[in-house]
């Protein structure tokens, strides 16, 4: 269970905040950090530590895309689908990422290493069509450039085009 697990950890992010339930989305990363994704059971314990009823919980879990109600792969693409990145081909990275791993928007691949989701803006809408994997942000993509990164991740866990979106000025490598 994550508060028996997590106790001190726990005490420790309630005691940042005035108000207990302030402390819900760092609990909620917790949990995800955890296990992949926040569990239903993960959202029931954490209403009763902050006296919130699960469905306050669950009503900020589908809030934010970035947490993930269902287990997921190894990695975790989430492609830009606002307008700037929309302008600039975020239709061709998904169409690109289907070719090279076989996957639309919600589905993992079958070896449970890739998982593919559709989010908002990223705010990095200078350097579209963009992609997020875990914590690493992935800009001015192309079909080229894609598959590098998507061969180096399942080769060595990472990738050396993995930018930061408040790089300035532009890397070297991300000038086409
Ligand atoms: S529109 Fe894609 S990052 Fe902002």
């Amino acid at each position: 269970m994550l508060i028996e697990k997590h106790k001190d950890k726990i005490t420790e992010i309630l005691g940042r905040y005035p108000e207990k339930r302030a402390a819900l989305l760092p609990l909620l990363w917790l949990a995800q950090e955890e296990h992949g994704h926040v569990s239903e059971a993960a959202m029931k314990e954490i209403a009763g530590v902050l006296d919130l009823t699960p469905p306050q919980v669950y009503e900020t879990v589908t809030f934010y895309t970035m947490l993930n109600r269902q287990p997921i792969g190894k990695f975790h693409i989430q492609v830009c689908r606002s307008l700037m990145c929309a302008l600039v081909g975020t239709e061709q990275l998904l169409g690109w990422i289907h070719a090279k791993l076989g996957i639309k928007p919600g589905q993992t691949t079958p070896d449970g290493l890739f998982t593919l989701s559709q989010v908002e803006c990223l705010a990095s809408c200078g350097t579209g069509p963009m992609m997020q994997v875990n914590d690493d942000y992935f800009e001015q993509l192309t079909q080229e450039k894609l598959n590098r990164i998507l061969d180096d991740l399942k080769r060595d866990g990472k990738s050396p085009l993995a930018t930061g979106p408040f790089m300035f000025p532009v890397p070297q490598h991300m000038n086409r």
